[in-house]
């Protein structure tokens, strides 16, 4: 594997959305990348998918507990413990409340378990916004939400990969930004796909995107690892090119 290559994998998050542990880890035995991140959703955590976060984390595997945690502060808190005690890498919390956002902060105290604010849910339709009450439009809240997130001590947010460049030219460095709705591009239609507003691999990561969050297209390939190989091919291409720019600048 090249430098760029490793790179790349480094930055691929596998949405292990299974409904079964054993079957989590065996897939994630047989994609065999060492460099990336195993996501376990809320499908998987009730699932065993708790005592699959230890294990892994233990083995030495980056893991992200998607738990979307959202409770009052001391709950919170004291969740937030628990899973830095597993020994995952990343947690994420909905970024809706400062004090959720402060508790996380306090709850992670000691450890390295990093903080991801979800600001809005990629699901929410702009009309629905108002529906709730809430009379800014998508753009700003995002634009709120990560601000006091960033201000709090997060380290990045979850964002579309249609947002990650305002997110990006609002907070550059400062907050980390994970996208979910990659879809490779290579023909491969994902049954029963919902995801709408999506990018492809390099694209969204040549937006800005630190991270990217890939599921169904790897999960429902006839061979996983060979389709996981090729996303971090197209990754690849695309941090070679920025580790370009980023020269004759
Ligand atoms: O299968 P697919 O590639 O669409 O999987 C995307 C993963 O990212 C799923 O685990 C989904 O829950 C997650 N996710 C998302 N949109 C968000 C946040 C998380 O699709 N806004």
């Amino acid at each position: 594997m090249t430098e760029v290559e490793i790179e790349a994998e480094r930055k691929l998050i596998v949405a292990l959305d299974m409904p079964d542990a054993g079957e989590a880890y065996a897939f994630w035995q047989r994609l065999a990348l060492p460099g990336a991140v195993a996501k376990i959703g809320l499908e998987l955590l009730f699932a065993g998918g708790v005592e699959l976060a230890r294990k892994l984390s233990a083995e030495g595997a980056r893991v992200f507990v998607d738990a979307k945690l959202f409770d009052i502060g001391n709950t919170v808190e004291r969740a937030t413990a628990r899973v830095a005690a597993l020994g995952a890498t990343f947690l994420t919390v909905h970024a809706q409340d400062p004090q959720t956002v402060a508790a996380a902060v306090r709850g992670r105290a000691g450890s390295s378990l990093k903080l991801l604010g979800i600001t809005l849910l990629t699901s929410t339709a702009p009309d629905s916004l108002g529906a709730q009450g809430i009379s800014l439009p998508s753009a700003g809240l995002v634009q709120l939400r990560a601000r006091f997130t960033a201000d709090a001590g997060f380290d990045g947010v979850v964002s579309s990969p249609l947002e990650v460049h305002d997110l990006k030219a609002a907070f550059g460095g400062k907050l980390a930004v994970v996208c979910p709705g990659i879809r490779p591009g290579t023909g491969q239609a994902v049954a029963g796909d919902d995801q709408a507003r999506t990018a492809t691999p390099g694209d969204a990561l040549r937006a800005g995107a630190d991270y990217i969050v890939v599921g169904r297209p790897i999960t429902q390939a006839s061979d996983p690892a060979a389709a996981a190989r090729a996303i971090i091919a197209q990754m690849a291409e695309a941090v070679a090119e920025m580790h370009g720019a980023e020269k004759s600048r």
